[in-house]
């Protein structure tokens, strides 16, 4: 670790206790210090609070990994395009994130502490705003009209949207989803699909919990609705390069960013087998079962294995989907993908470290941290 590594680390448990009184005090500072950026942010504050200021100092007790983080900081910056947030702005952020460390950190807080912050403060501002520098010849975000949106069980609904002006991406990315019902609520949604001609993009979307956007897609956009959408992310990618068979495994709207890959493996694919493991509670949440199973019959590279872990009478096999893969075996020389929630992620990468897969043979997206 190095001092700078310590020296965040260190000083973030003088305030860790107390996050979310430095949360308030954060919000209120950058507010007061510049009243219009409150026009930015979400009308809900109250559930989105530490929203961004946790992103900060994630991103700050990771600016450690620069090369890890390059990449990822440059399309964040680039995301952040849609927030309209300008560069005069990292400035204000930065002084009010200061500025709630020192109020709440009390008498230990030190100068070095103070520098250690502000430096790596302005390592990730810069990175940020270079990759929003670099993206001006595209729009910040995408107005999209919903052609098609169909309900496939209680808590989720398939769709497709048309960008008004052309968004490109790679299969297997995700970009962030605005509705009209939930103003200025992002949230990230994978493409369902590889690119098109006609440039439309699938979404999978299930509504969880009280969960602001993910309902209002499911359950209040209709066909006509306009949309917004913000830059693509992710590197879940296809490696065209590798010359290893594959394995996908997905848990639920997981199963999204994987029907991509499949989907650009169709244009291409004649060497490589592919080998899908879809996980789901019950055949309702199986909801792109058919689907799948008809491409199976379709391309012979292609194999599907269901599973669902509160369904006794499902024709297939039962049990967690990490599991499930475990029992299929061994997968000593395959790239993987894996796509759900955190649980079903986490538990998958803890079953693959077991069969001895190297992570760097591992792509994921977790759909929350892990
Ligand atoms: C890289 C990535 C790709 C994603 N792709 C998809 C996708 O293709 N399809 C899809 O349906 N979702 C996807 N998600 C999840 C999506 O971004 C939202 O997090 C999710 O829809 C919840 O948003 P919300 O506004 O409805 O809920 P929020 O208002 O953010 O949350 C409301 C409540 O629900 C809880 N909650 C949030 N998420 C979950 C969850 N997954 N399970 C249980 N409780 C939860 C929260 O803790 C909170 O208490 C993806 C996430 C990531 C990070
Ligand atoms: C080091 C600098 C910054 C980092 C690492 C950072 C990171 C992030 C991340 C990861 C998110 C969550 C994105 C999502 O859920 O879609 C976010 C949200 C947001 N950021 Fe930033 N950001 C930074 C600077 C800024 C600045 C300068 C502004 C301008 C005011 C800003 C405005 C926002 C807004 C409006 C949101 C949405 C908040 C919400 O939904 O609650 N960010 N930021």
């Amino acid at each position: 670790m190095s001092n700078l590594s310590r020296l965040l680390k260190e000083s973030w448990t003088l305030v860790e206790e107390h996050q979310d009184k430095l949360a308030s005090y954060f919000y209120a500072r950058m507010f007061l210090n510049n009243p219009q950026l409150r026009d930015l942010f979400p009308v809900q504050m109250d559930v989105q609070r530490s929203r961004l200021l946790g992103a900060i100092v994630t991103a700050v007790q990771t600016v450690d990994d620069p090369e890890h983080f390059e990449e990822y900081l440059q399309s964040l910056g680039r995301d952040h395009r849609k927030f309209h947030v300008q560069p005069e702005h990292y400035e204000v952020v930065g002084s009010a994130l200061m500025e709630a460390l020192r109020t709440f950190a009390g008498d230990q807080w030190s100068i070095e502490f103070d520098q250690a912050w502000s430096d790596a403060y302005a390592v990730i501002a810069d990175k940020m705003i270079a990759g929003a520098e670099a993206d001006l010849s595209n729009p910040p975000y995408w107005h999209a009209e919903v052609l098609y949106h169909e309900r496939r069980s209680r808590d989720i609904a398939v769709m497709t949207v048309k960008p008004l002006q052309p968004l490109e991406y790679r299969a297997g990315q995700y970009v962030s989803v605005e509705t009209k019902y939930q103003p200025r609520l992002w949230r990230v949604y994978s493409a369902a699909n590889a690119p098109r001609k006609d440039g439309s993009l699938d979404f999978h979307v299930r509504a969880v919990g009280a969960g602001w956007v993910s309902s209002a897609l499911v359950r209040r956009v209709r066909p006509g609705d306009m949309i917004r959408l913000g830059a693509p992310m992710g590197q879940m990618t296809l490696d065209r390069r590798s010359t290893r068979d594959i394995v996908c495994v997905a848990g639920g709207t997981g199963l999204a960013p994987i029907k991509a890959l499949i989907e650009e493996m169709t244009r291409a694919n004649r060497t490589r087998w592919v080998h899908v493991f879809f996980g789901a509670k019950d055949r309702d949440d199986l909801y792109d079962l058919a689907c799948l199973n008809r491409l199976a019959a379709r391309y012979p590279w292609l194999s599907v294995v269901a599973a669902t872990s509160d369904d006794p009478d499902f024709p297939g096999e039962h049990g967690n989907v990490s599991d499930i893969v475990a029992r299929y075996g061994p997968w000593r020389d395959h790239d993987f993908f894996v796509s759900g929630s955190p649980t079903m992620v986490k538990s998958t990468l803890r079953t693959l470290a077991e069969m001895q897969v190297p992570a760097i043979r591992i792509k994921y997206d977790a759909f929350g941290d892990v």
